[in-house]
């Protein structure tokens, strides 16, 4: 790209990105867009801003391409170690007490390569033992990252979060990395599903949408936080990263802390006299 995006192209692009995914691009994060978008002109041989725009327009598998390629996926094993105590300490057990029906469904949306839905994954399996159904629905807007967390294969160095009592349970040694084995796999299902469309999920326990919504602008997050709560069953608990927060926002889910760890419950409905 031999040019800078000037102010209207700047506009044009972000405004597509915002309305097709809620991501949002400020005046401050201009220059990371100008990178992603030099790297999809090189990779798609276009030789202007305003051809490629023209082109995301008609075309939605480039428009997902470039959405695949503005986000931001970093991520690790058992990320916030805070997050995993309350719901190891608190979100198990209550779920254990009150989930005749033996079935536990959560969802990790925006899962990016996998090891957050992997990590719940294996503290489900450890801590609620034979006899219960898990169901882990894992979701990206990005292809790249689905294709690697579907795949289940880390480097050594990816892997250094994991207790090492999970890691020979549920990882196969293969020299230079650590591929995922089948019992963990086979509980999560990873989808592209972006959270700005309704997903059409619903009935979750348990929601993780963690270091996504940060990305989004005030009107994007309460728009996808209204929708979580939709799908999240009655009494069901909902996680966003250490640095998100529902403040002043319009929504029904409760403030909760348990020991340390801060998250959101949907209080309504069954169980409200337990
Ligand atoms: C920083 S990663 C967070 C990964 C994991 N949740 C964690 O906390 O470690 C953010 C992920 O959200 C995804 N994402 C961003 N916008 C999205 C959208 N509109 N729909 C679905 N996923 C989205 C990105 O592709 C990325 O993989």
């Amino acid at each position: 790209m031999s040019d800078k995006l000037n102010d209207l192209q700047f506009k044009s692009f972000r405004d597509i990105i915002y309305n097709a995914s809620g991501i949002h691009f400020t005046d401050v994060n201009r220059p990371i867009l100008e990178n992603r978008l030099r790297d999809r002109l090189r990779k798609t041989s276009i030789a202007s801003l305003d051809e490629y725009l023209k082109k995301i327009k008609t075309d939605e598998t480039e428009l997902k391409n470039l959405l695949d390629a503005v986000t931001t996926n970093l991520t690790s094993f058992f990320r916030n170690k805070v997050h995993f105590d309350g719901f190891i300490n608190h979100v198990i057990p209550d779920l254990k007490k009150r989930k005749d029906d033996r079935k536990i469904k959560l969802w990790s949306a925006g899962c990016s390569t996998g090891e957050e839905p992997y990590s719940l994954g294996m503290v489900l399996l450890d801590k609620l033992g034979p006899g219960w159904k898990i169901e882990i629905i894992a979701s990206d807007i990005s292809f790249n990252v689905l294709m690697k967390a579907k795949e289940g294969f880390y480097q050594k160095t990816k892997t250094t979060g994991i207790p090492p009592e999970y890691l020979s349970r549920f990882m196969i040694d293969v020299g230079d990395g650590y591929q995922v084995k089948d019992e963990l796999k086979n509980i999560i299902r990873f989808d592209y599903h972006n959270l700005s469309n309704d997903s059409g999920l619903r009935n979750f326990d348990v929601i993780f949408c963690r270091n996504v919504i940060i990305y989004f602008d005030a009107v994007a997050q309460e728009n996808v936080v209204n929708a979580f709560y939709g799908a999240t069953n009655d009494y069901g608990y909902f996680f966003i990263g250490h640095s998100e927060s529902l403040f002043g926002m319009k929504t029904k889910y409760k403030f909760t802390k348990v020991g340390d760890t801060c998250l959101y419950m949907k209080k309504e409905g069954r169980f409200k006299d337990e």
